[in-house]
Parts: C-alpha cells; sequence; structure tokens
C-alpha cells in the first residue's frame, strides 16, 4: 500500500506566477522514510518542467504484507535428476528459428519427457553432451533454460523445450573453435537420445498475482523463460490462472533476421491487446535519436517514466534474462530514473529484490 501525503506545492513559473496548491503524492511504500525526508520530483505543467519539492512528515510505513514466497511453494521440484542418473529423453524436433542471413544461429528444440521431468516455468534443465572430454571423462553438464510452459509445446506436460544458440568462435591461435554441448543440441536429430538433469532454479518463477505487471526483459536466448510464462498467461486455460494484468516484454537481439519467436508474440499481441505489450531494440540495425546502439535499455529508456510508474507498485515484476552485461546498462538508467525522485536506486533494487519482484538471471 501506498502511502499519500498532501504536501504544499509552490510553482516558480512566468506564467503562473508563484502558485500554490495542494498536491496529492503517491509515494511508493518500499522506500524506507525516516520521519521525515525531503520529496523531490520534476512534473510538466502547460509546457513549463516544475521541481516539486516537499516537505513530507511522515511515521515510518505500514509494515510490507507479507508476501508467501515463490521459492517456498509446494510442488517445485529441483534436482529430480542428477548428473550421475540422468533422465533420457528424445528429441522429438529441433528447428532453427534464425535466418540464414543472421548473425549466429539459434534453434528451437524440444525433448520428450514422458512427464518425469517436472518443472515450472522459469526454471532450468542440464544437459550432458555426448562424448568425452579432453581428459576422457564424461562432459559436465551445461544449463539451459526451459523455453516451454510446464504444459509444454505440445500441451500434454510430456515435453520441455530449449532455445539454444550454437556457440562458435575463433581462439586466439586463429582456429575456429564450436562449443560442446550447444554444437551438440543443435545437432541432434529427432528420435535421438538427450541426457538431461534437474530441473533446477527458482530466481525466475512465475509471480502467482493473475493481475500483476511483469516487464521482462530478454537478450538474445534470454527470451526463453519469457516463451514459457507467455504461453502460460496467452495460449493456455487453467483453472487457478487467468493472466488479466499487464505483460511487457523487451527482447533484445542483433539482427531482424536473429529476432526469436515474433510470430508467436504477434499473435498474442492479437489474443490480448489489452494484457500484452512487447518492443524490439535491434542492435545493429536501430539506433536512438542520438544516433546511439538500440540496446534493450536505450529502448527501455524511451518508457522510462511509464516504466518507473510502475516500478512503484507492489504487483510489478521485473525479469531479465541473458547477456551479463545488459544487466549494467539497465541498472544505469533505473539509477538516473530514481535519482529524480531522489531515491538510491541500488538500495531501491534491494527491497525490490527481497519482495522477488527484481529477479536476474544473466550470464
Ligand atoms: C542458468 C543458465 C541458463 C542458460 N540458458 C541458456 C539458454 O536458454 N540458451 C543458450 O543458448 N544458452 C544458455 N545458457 C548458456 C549455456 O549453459 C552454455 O554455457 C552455452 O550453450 C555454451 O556451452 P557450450 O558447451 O556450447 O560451450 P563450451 O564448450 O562450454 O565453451 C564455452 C567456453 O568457450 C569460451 N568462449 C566462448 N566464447 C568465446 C569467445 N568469443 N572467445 C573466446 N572464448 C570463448 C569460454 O571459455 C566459455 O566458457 C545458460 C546458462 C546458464 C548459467
Ligand atoms: N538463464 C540464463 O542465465 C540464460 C538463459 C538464456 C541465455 N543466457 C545467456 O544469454 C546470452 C544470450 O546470447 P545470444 O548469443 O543468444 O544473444 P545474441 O543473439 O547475440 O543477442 C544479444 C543482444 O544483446 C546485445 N548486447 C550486447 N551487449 C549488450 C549489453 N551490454 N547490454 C544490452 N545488450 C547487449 C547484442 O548486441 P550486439 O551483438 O550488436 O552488440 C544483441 O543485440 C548467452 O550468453 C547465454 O548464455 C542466459
Amino acid at each position: 500500500m501506498a502511502v499519500t501525503v498532501n504536501a504544499a506545492v509552490s510553482l516558480p513559473s512566468s506564467k503562473s506566477p508563484s502558485l500554490s496548491f495542494k498536491s496529492s503524492i503517491s509515494i511508493p511504500e518500499r522506500i524506507n522514510f525516516n520521519k521525515s525526508v525531503l520529496y523531490s520530483r520534476n512534473v510538466s505543467s502547460g509546457g513549463n518542467v516544475i521541481s516539486i519539492k516537499a516537505q513530507v512528515t511522515t511515521e515510518a510505513p505500514a509494515a510490507k504484507k507479507e508476501k508467501i514466497s515463490k521459492k517456498n511453494e509446494e510442488g517445485v521440484i529441483v534436482n529430480k535428476y542428477k548428473p550421475k542418473e540422468p533422465y533420457v529423453g528424445k528429441c522429438l524436433l529441433n528447428t532453427k528459428i534464425t535466418a540464414d542471413d543472421a548473425p549466429g544461429e539459434t534453434w528451437h528444440m524440444v525433448f520428450s519427457t514422458e512427464g518425469e521431468v517436472p518443472y515450472r516455468e522459469g526454471q532450468s534443465i542440464g544437459v550432458i553432451a555426448d562424448g568425452l572430454d579432453k581428459k576422457g571423462k564424461p562432459h559436465k553438464l551445461r544449463l539451459y533454460s526451459i523455453a516451454s510452459s510446464a504444459l509444454g509445446d505440445f500441451g500434454n506436460s510430456q515435453t520441455v523445450s530449449l532455445c539454444v544458440k550454437r556457440l562458435v568462435y575463433t581462439n586466439e591461435q586463429g582456429e575456429i573453435v564450436k562449443g560442446v554441448c550447444s554444437n551438440f543440441l543443435c545437432d541432434l536429430k529427432p528420435g535421438a537420445d538427450v541426457k538431461i538433469t534437474g530441473p533446477v532454479g527458482k530466481e525466475m518463477l512465475m509471480p502467482k498475482d493473475p493481475n500483476a505487471t511483469i516487464i521482462m526483459l530478454a537478450t538474445g536466448t534470454g527470451i526463453a523463460p519469457f516463451r514459457s510464462f507467455l504461453w502460460k498467461m496467452f495460449f493456455e486455460k487453467h483453472d487457478d490462472y487467468k493472466f488479466n494484468g499487464l505483460a511487457w516484454l523487451f527482447l533484445g537481439v542483433p539482427t531482424t533476421s536473429s529476432l526469436l519467436y515474433k510470430d508467436e508474440f504477434e499473435k498474442m499481441k492479437e489474443k490480448a491487446p489489452e494484457n500484452f505489450r512487447v518492443d524490439y531494440a535491434i542492435s545493429r540495425e536501430q539506433t536512438n535519436e542520438k544516433g546511439e546502439k538500440m540496446y534493450i535499455q536505450t529502448r527501455m529508456a524511451q518508457y522510462a517514466e511509464e516504466l518507473w510508474q510502475m516500478l512503484k507498485k507492489d504487483n510489478t515484476f521485473v525479469y531479465m534474462c541473458g547477456l551479463k552485461g545488459m544487466e549494467k546498462g539497465i541498472d544505469d538508467i533505473m539509477t538516473s530514473l530514481a535519482a529524480r525522485d531522489g531515491i538510491d536506486w541500488l538500495e531501491y533494487k534491494r527491497q525490490l529484490k527481497r519482495s522477488e519482484q527484481w529477479n536476474v538471471e544473466v550470464y
């Protein structure tokens, strides 16, 4: 619940000389107040930007409602299968989802589980590639975010899907090196066996509230958990979950030819225009008005005020997944937004994290 205070505001404007009025300011309760704080923000009025400074006197905000942590939710299973005894599924489908002229290849694949790998949206599985490493030992597992909802792409809770980028790079000696597991996965043919461990992870579990605002920030294959969320929200029917909030996806990719699952997202928008928004940041084709490369945080900056207002609500949940580098970029824009309200972003983020409203899985 927000704390609302009335504040006397004076507007130093040539058009409205020394205007004074009562304003109602809504303050998110997660901001820690001492007994009194200086609350400051800019608003615009008739073309003038007005700085509002108000001496707000308030007792400490009411204690935050205790939420049931998603991490303690019943029925979330972790580590059912370990590397020594993995589940062996079969590849049912494997298809390249980036165009031929895209920089790099990303594949979408579906494995059979016969319902034996019970996962939730937002979890990951481990995969152990066939073959041996340089020391003659079995390969170590690699983690992959699950890209399907718990019902799976075929709607029968018998499959799990992944979205995998083929790793290929040139090393210091000029040799082309292929990543072990991503190449194993992208080359899998239908009918082939695949060793699966897990499921693992609780950070990216969805909020239970069907009326929540869910902001999803993805770079590249970081889209995987969000495809899983969005299928549950917009392509499925559940007796205990009917999404009626706002899902807002920001997806960053290098080129139009590397956009992932765009057709699905377009269908979702048609189905639920009031409940779903999607914005793309196509880094090697788009720039902002200053000519800067369009990264996901650059796109977010265009909606800065709207995003910041959303972040003040108790039922807004942000999820970030993909490249590690994106976290700093997003922190930078949040820092400048929060500063406008005189709020220290890092402290604010700590509180959001505590209430499971800021969820990050980057690598
Ligand atoms: C929680 C989690 C979820 C993940 N989800 C996904 C997912 O959904 N989809 C996905 O595609 N990946 C995902 N990953 C990454 C995935 O686990 C693997 O790391 C990735 O597929 C590469 O594994 P590999 O076996 O192909 O490469 P490896 O054989 O393990 O080689 C990777 C190593 O190569 C080296 N290397 C890589 N690039 C370069 C370079 N440019 N120059 C020099 N050296 C380099 C680095 O040492 C790196 O550690 C996730 C990771 C985590 C932790
Ligand atoms: N759960 C997880 O932890 C998880 C799940 C899935 C994937 N991942 C990881 O996510 C990464 C996704 O890589 P990908 O190869 O699939 O992506 P990709 O196709 O290369 O797309 C990544 C996009 O992010 C941009 N980018 C680069 N640096 C950035 C920065 N500092 N801030 C914001 N955007 C930036 C890239 O722009 P330019 O290339 O034009 O610079 C590109 O547009 C991989 O490292 C994968 O391992 C992690």
